[in-house]
């Protein structure tokens, strides 16, 4: 069998070295979820990025146990011969006999099975229940009970310890999932939740404390050019615009190039996601951009997955317009080159009143023709199959949103999650969230949220909650996460009402920021992407299986509790700089462009960028509340 032993995970300058030697070499892990290789939500996530450190720990004895969905084996999996001769005993008894487990052998090796969610927990449960000799984990993502009771109208968070759990349940029609959940809770060796929020709420519903908290990370990319991840913002940003051109079309009355696109995105949890308050809070944005002559424009996206009847035909003719006017631009630019070349290769310089004739104005007239349009730009780009109920859709019929001219805010809402190989907008999820300008995650229940942690390591601002594990992570790391470009919503002490007014003036506020402060604010926000790397924060889940070792075999393992948690003594300090005034950031030289300012700025924060990045920690301890004082 091939050995794999122990793996130190180095951290972040001034957090200590986290080193854990523990001896792997007869043991085997099996991680069980109903999202490997199966994208739903935020556990695939966990999954897919966490899987290449948890490989580089466990080698050939990591396997990944999910449900045979053929479509996605097609795409996703690669098919190969087992190697190691238990598993392959293993597996052809399963197969032989339907799917059961098999095989007591001679010198079995030590397993450890961690499962996700509560759709797994069964096979923990069995593994218990059976007394088969299997260390094992749980570790849950959000607790039933808990996204069942937010989404209703429960004042959730001053409840907690009030909720009847098991009738909740029973009125909720939940009860059999619930109590597999609350029993894999119960019988794991080691019980996890993905944060402190999730943890006080497993306490109170699964009656069960987590013994440790595992909070998610990413792979994070290094680009070796410091401006990288800038340069595909405005590669995204473009293919936006091309796709915004096309969706407008005969109503581009506003400037592309002052437009701010905001997005939220995820699985369609109306308001557990914060997709009410979000809507609400572009209303109120649309009316004070108009009241206050704005000239900027915002397009908020939804990309939330309904169920659907695939795209719409006035969104898809708005593309083709789109694509027969720029097909239109080359043809008659192209016959200009042309008579522009004869005239010049006889030595002449060219009558411009003869360079379009009739048939190309004749062909640019026919274009401009087709752009007309009786209706509004659309709102949805897809038939909704349940179009008089849907919650977005009545929402902004409600406060009448509706793309018109006078409007400063335009909504799109996407019902399908994104990809490359879309005839409408063939960009990837990654792609699409570099070129936008503010990703918005107002969620009510969110026990992490992936979504505003990505936009962070891809160096977009985004506006979370402080009822989200990330945005409480945030919180507890950053002295001023908005400097920073996280925003992060009070929904936890504010009434609604509150919260969404909190929420316009975030976004009021970054829609008169100018360009260059917007790339000031990305290129801080894009330093605090070690923060959330697996290189740093696998360290928990490295723990966790510790301790589920030691717990099931103490013959074999002994696990000293390091403290995983010891981060919680750092913050990362304010910026180094105020964000310049155009007074001080501006070249004395009156003869260079705005983007050489740009440009200029952007290298000058990259030079302190480079300084904080060897020291982004402050101890605590050492520094008072670990903020040094602004230089
Ligand atoms: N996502 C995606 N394509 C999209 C929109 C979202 O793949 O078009 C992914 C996103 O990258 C994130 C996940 O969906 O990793 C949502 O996870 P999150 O933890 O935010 O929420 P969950 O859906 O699990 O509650
Ligand atoms: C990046 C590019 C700049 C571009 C800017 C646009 O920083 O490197 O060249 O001007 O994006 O920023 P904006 O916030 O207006 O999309
Ligand atoms: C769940 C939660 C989400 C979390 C994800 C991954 O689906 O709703 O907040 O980010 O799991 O842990």
């Amino acid at each position: 069998m091939p050995l794999a032993r122990s793996l130190s995970v180095t951290s972040l300058s001034g957090l200590e070295d986290w080193d854990e030697e523990f001896d792997l070499e007869d043991a085997v892990l099996f991680e069980v979820a109903w999202e490997v290789a199966n994208k739903v939500g935020g556990i695939y996530t966990v999954i897919q990025t966490k899987a290449r450190l948890t490989a580089e720990e466990w080698g050939e004895n990591y396997f990944l146990v999910g449900p045979y969905v053929e479509s996605n084996v097609r795409t996703q999996v690669e098919l190969i011969e087992p190697t190691n001769p238990i598993l392959k005993r293993t597996i052809d008894k399963m197969n032989a006999s339907g799917c059961k487990y098999a095989a007591q052998c001679e010198e079995p090796p030590h397993i450890l099975a961690h499962f996700h969610e509560w759709l797994a927990g069964l096979g923990l449960m069995l593994c218990r229940r059976r007394q088969l000799p299997v260390a094992t984990i749980f570790t849950t993502h959000a607790t039933l009970l808990g996204r069942y009771l937010c989404a209703g109208k429960v004042d959730f968070y001053n409840n907690l310890a009030e909720f009847n759990v098991d009738k909740e349940a029973g009125d909720r029609q939940i009860y059999h999932r619930y109590c597999l959940e609350r029993s894999a809770a119960r019988c794991a060796h080691v019980f996890t939740t993905v944060s402190q929020i999730t943890a006080i709420e497993a306490e109170y519903l699964l009656k069960r404390k987590p013994d440790i908290i595992t909070p998610n990370g990413l792979n994070v990319k290094k680009f070796s050019a410091m401006h990288e991840f800038q340069n595909l913002h405005a590669k995204s940003k473009n293919r936006i615009q091309e796709f915004i051109r096309g969706h407008f079309y005969g109503h581009l009355d506003f400037n592309l190039d002052k437009c701010v696109f905001l997005f939220i995105a995820g699985r369609y949890e109306f308001s557990n996601k914060g997709a009410d308050i979000f809507l609400e809070a572009l209303a109120r944005l649309n009316y004070l951009l108009r009241v206050n002559h704005s000239d900027v424009t915002v397009v908020a996206f939804f990309i939330m997955p309904a169920r659907t009847n695939n795209f719409n035909v006035e969104t898809l003719k708005g593309q083709a317009v789109r694509k027969q006017l720029w097909d239109t631009a080359q043809t008659v630019k192209e016959r200009f080159g042309k008579k522009l070349y004869e005239s010049l290769l006889v030595g002449q310089l060219p009558d411009v009143s003869k360079m379009l004739d009739k048939e190309d104005f004749t062909m640019m007239k026919r274009a401009i023709f087709s752009t007309q349009r009786q209706c509004q730009p659309p709102i949805c780009t897809h038939n909704m199959l349940e179009d008089s109920s849907d919650p977005i859709l009545n929402c902004i019929r409600r406060i009448g949103l509706f793309n018109c001219s006078a409007d400063r805010v335009k909504v799109i809402f996407h019902p399908e999650f994104l990809s490359s190989t879309s005839p409408l907008l063939p960009m990837d999820y990654e792609e699409f969230v570099r070129g936008c300008h503010l990703g918005v995650f107002p969620s009510y229940y969110e026990p992490w949220g992936y979504t505003p942690a990505e936009c962070t390591v891809m160096g977009i601002p985004s506006i979370s909650t402080n009822l989200s594990g990330f945005g409480c992570f945030m919180e507890e790391h950053i002295a001023d996460p908005s400097a920073y470009g996280i925003y992060i919503l009070d929904r936890r002490f504010r009434g609604v009402d509150e919260s969404c007014n909190q929420l316009t003036s975030f976004l009021f506020q970054f829609c008169k920021q100018s360009r260059r402060q917007r790339i000031i604010q990305r290129n801080r926000t894009e330093r605090l992407s070690d923060l959330l790397d697996w290189r740093y924060l696998g360290r928990y889940y490295i723990s966790a299986r510790h301790m589920a070792l030691a717990k099931a075999f103490p013959d074999t393992y002994m696990y000293e509790a390091q403290d995983p948690t010891s981060s919680s003594g750092f913050r990362y300090p304010r910026p180094a700089s105020v964000p310049p005034s155009p007074s001080l950031s501006r070249h004395s030289s009156p003869h260079h462009s705005d983007d050489e300012d740009e440009r200029y700025d952007e290298d000058l924060e990259a030079e302190k960028d480079r300084v904080n990045i060897r020291q982004p920690f402050v101890a605590k301890t050492k520094a008072g509340d670990g903020v040094p004082s602004e230089s």
